[in-house]
């Protein structure tokens, strides 16, 4: 247990209650198909009936205008016939499972069109996805509906497009108002013109409109940052996401660090300090804290998907490189786009990852629900387990966090403290490590 415990004697557990910041892990406690399995299975899952439970849709588009140097999720770039072709076939492929028990019978919450850069399809595309998704699946009548997008080739034609055919949320790469940081990410747009295009949005008064920052960024200082925050905030948009600069090996910002075209990334302790600025600033202008990463201004921004996808929702996946779950499976289609079109075309769902879960996920996802927002009930964490988690088990790391600085704990529930909420993926992979340990003791590597 000790392994978990946060550094508590640093000045500040923001900067230092850990030594690196973990990722959570995805496929703890999920085995992988064969191969060979997976067919059979996927059409066992989709004939069996779906369970009542809030549920969602994601739709993802892999392609963009560039290849911005931060990102990781890159994939292909965007040629017109080549998203023509590919839309035809997500189409297909939402409408060729639309009937089946798995996806028919309970309504659908949230839905999720995300990339890649889903407003590089044309305006006729981003309409004939939107309207197949209501036309075939069963929304409910308050469903979120999101397009992600970035503000380069987001035309007015794309935009009222996309609201006509009953988009009711954007959620807008930005990452930096800075015209320099911007363009040395591969962000071509200026200040000016990323203000312009949010304010086009917002005057529509239509749909919720998100911006994501990243902080962290080469170039942007706290100066640049709390600018940064500044304008974002003026926009009055309906909600921000806030996400620390994650250094992913094999993009090309990590390439070129390492090349030395670009100064070392911001430090741990630069990060958490920028985390902490921005928390204050919407501490003090009274936005609500959704998750660790969002805030909400406005009633109309709910963030129905994010929450529940980390709350473990059934979520019905179309699209190369899509990933989703139904039940105790999780899938991911390929994100190889000609196999993608090769399955298609021969009838079969292309999918290229299909695993179980083990019997703990719904503690799992219970945790990982809990610390995104910041509030996790642990005598319900308790009764959830039926008796299987030892009473006590996370005390003595519960009071060694309390002492570090992470968190409060009040009968029984636990608090997040700004620099938890910083640590939050850190806090998780402690918990799911040791729930991993108390009940499935021999299956540890998994
Ligand atoms: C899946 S990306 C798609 C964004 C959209 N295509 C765009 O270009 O704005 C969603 C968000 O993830 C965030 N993101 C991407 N790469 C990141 C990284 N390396 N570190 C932190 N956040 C990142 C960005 O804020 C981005 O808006
Ligand atoms: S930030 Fe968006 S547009 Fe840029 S590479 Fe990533 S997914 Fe594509």
């Amino acid at each position: 247990m000790t392994r978990y415990y946060a550094n508590d004697a640093g000045p500040d557990p923001l900067s230092d209650a850990f030594a690196r910041r973990t990722a959570v892990m995805p496929f703890r406690g999920k085995k992988r198909l064969p191969a060979e399995e997976i067919e059979t299975r996927w059409r066992a899952i989709l004939s069996a009936p779906s369970w009542p439970g809030k549920r969602l849709v994601y739709v993802h588009i892999p392609f963009c205008a560039n290849h911005c140097l931060f990102c990781g999720f890159y994939r292909n770039a965007y040629v017109p016939q080549t998203g023509a072709d590919y839309v035809k076939l997500v189409i297909e492929e939402i409408r060729r499972e639309a009937r089946a028990p798995a996806l028919r019978d309970n309504p659908v919450h949230a839905v999720y069109f995300g990339g890649g850069t889903p407003t590089a399809l044309s305006a006729r595309e981003l309409s004939d996805l939107l309207a197949t998704v209501r036309a075939e699946l069963p929304l409910a009548p308050d469903c979120e509906i999101t397009v992600e997008g970035r503000i380069i080739h987001f035309d007015p034609e794309k935009i009222d497009a996309c609201l006509e055919a009953g988009a009711n949320r954007f959620s807008i790469g930005v990452q930096s108002f800075d015209t320099e940081v911007r363009r040395r990410q591969g962000r071509r747009a200026s200040r000016e013109e990323a203000v312009r295009f949010l304010e086009g949005i917002r005057d529509r008064d239509r749909a919720a409109l998100v911006i994501d920052l990243i902080y962290g960024l080469p170039g942007q200082t706290p100066e640049v940052w709390h600018q940064d925050l500044e304008t974002a905030a003026a926009l009055a948009p309906d909600g921000i996401d806030l996400y620390g600069l994650n250094l992913i090996p094999g993009t090309p910002l990590s390439k070129a660090i390492s090349a030395g075209k670009f100064p070392a990334a911001a430090g741990l302790g630069d990060i958490g300090a920028l985390y902490r600025a921005g928390a204050d600033f919407f501490r003090r202008r009274n936005w609500r804290q959704l998750t660790n990463n969002h805030w909400g201004r406005t009633t109309r921004e709910r963030n129905i998907y994010n929450m529940l996808i980390k709350e473990g929702a059934d979520c019905l996946a179309f699209g190369s490189g899509a990933g989703g779950s139904i039940g105790r499976y999780s899938y991911g289609l390929t994100s190889d786009l000609q196999r993608y079109g090769e399955d298609m075309h021969a009838g079969r769902k292309p999918i290229g990852m299909l695993s179980a879960s083990d019997a703990i996920q719904p503690l799992r996802d219970r945790v990982t629900a809990g610390f995104e927002v910041g509030h996790l009930d642990l005598a319900g964490l308790e009764k959830a387990a039926g008796g299987a988690i030892a009473s006590g088990l996370f005390t003595p790391l519960l009071a060694q966090w309390r002492q570090a600085g992470l968190l409060t704990l009040e009968d029984e529930t636990i608090e997040l403290t700004v620099a938890g909420r910083f640590w939050y993926a850190n806090l998780i992979s402690a918990f799911h490590e040791i729930l991993q340990t108390q009940l499935c003791p021999t299956d540890n590597a998994a």
